[in-house]
């Protein structure tokens, strides 16, 4: 049997908080995308973080969350 050994990371936009600014898009294309002006996690459920905890410490308004 296979086992997990990594931990899943999720990842949220709070889309109220979100202002659109595309900082998260920028940094971290491979995951971000722009959606009626709003950013979205294009996977919302990670094994391995790349770029989203940039992401989400360049947001200006921490909309991002990663837990
Ligand atoms: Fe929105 Fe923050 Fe990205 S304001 S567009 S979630 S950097």
């Amino acid at each position: 049997m296979k086992r997990r050994l990594m931990m899943a990371h999720k990842i949220t936009v709070e889309e109220d908080k979100c202002i659109g600014c595309g900082a998260c898009v920028a940094t971290c294309p491979a995951n971000f995308e722009m959606k009626d002006g709003k950013a979205h996690a294009k996977t919302a459920e990670v094994e391995e973080l790349t770029c989203e905890k940039d992401a989400e410490t360049g947001c200006p308004v921490q909309a991002i969350i990663i837990s």
